[in-house]
């Protein structure tokens, strides 16, 4: 395993025309550790992590993913440091986002080919033993549509897992799967998070939350309303909105 990185996010603020959609977001994860990210939809979610990704500027505060720094207003196309984060701090979609037109195995030696200069051959053998890592070894060579979608993410996953990342964030990435095929996902996320790599997933897996994370933090409306241990978040509540939010989806 490569050392995982810590991410700390410091006043962030995010508006689009006529609404501030992240209004002073700070948190921290220390390397390691696994935080979810909870709350109603609309809340910010999404947002926070496409900025900690780059894939989004924002308008005010700082983004700290291991040694790399992002800024407000700071832009993709020329920035080492987003470059940096994207390479080696995956994201995984609710919609896998796999190459159609490419079997399991090229999509997950695509990047480090590319990107990291992996020779093929090497890549190929790191990719097979990713795939028997999630479960899928006898899948190498099948395409997307030929697989499950619990069986996508978890290519999805090992092809993150490809780009020897210092930590992941998955944004609902069990949301699109039936319920009995969204086991073998987390568990996977399980492995990882032994395994000591940083995640920051937005979930609504709140069992899974629960018994996998180690900081829940509810966004809402832009902000933290709540932050503390699966405990303190889930059985002593301390706001009205999260009381409501949690006796909504519990
Ligand atoms: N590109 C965009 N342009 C304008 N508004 C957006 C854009 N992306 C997201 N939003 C708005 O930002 C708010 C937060 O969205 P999002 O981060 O997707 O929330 P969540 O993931 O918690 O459901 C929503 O009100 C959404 O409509
Ligand atoms: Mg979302």
């Amino acid at each position: 395993m490569t050392p995982a990185w810590s991410v700390q996010i410091d006043g962030l603020v995010k508006r689009f025309p006529g609404r501030t959609v992240l209004d002073g977001v700070s948190l921290q994860i220390p390397a390691g550790q696994t935080a979810a990210l909870i709350g109603p939809s609309g809340g910010g979610k999404s947002t926070l992590l496409r900025c900690v990704n780059g894939l989004t500027p924002f308008d005010a505060g700082t983004i700290q993913v291991g040694p790399h720094r992002i800024v407000a207003r700071e832009d993709a196309r020329h920035s080492e440091n987003i470059s940096a984060i994207r390479r080696r701090f995956g994201m995984i979609f609710q919609d896998f986002q796999l190459f159609p037109h490419l079997t399991a195995m090229e999509n997950i030696v695509e990047s480090p080919i590319r990107v990291l200069g992996v020779r093929p051959a090497e890549a190929r053998s790191r990719a097979m033993a990713l795939l028997d890592r999630v479960g899928l070894a006898d899948r190498a060579n099948s395409y997307p549509r030929e697989l499950s979608g619990g069986q996508k993410q978890r290519v999805a996953i090992a092809r993150a897992m490809a780009m020897e990342p210092r930590g992941l964030l998955c944004d609902e990435i069990t949301s699109a799967l039936d319920p009995e095929l969204k086991h073998d996902v987390l568990d996977v996320l399980d492995d990882l998070r032994r395994d000591g790599l940083t995640l920051l997933l937005v979930t609504h897996e709140l069992q899974f939350a629960r018994r996998s994370a180690d900081r829940i933090l509810v966004l809402d409306d832009g902000k933290v309303i709540e932050e503390g241990t699966p405990q303190e978040v889930f059985d002593h509540p301390r706001t009205e909105r999260t009381q409501k939010f949690l006796s909504k989806v519990m």
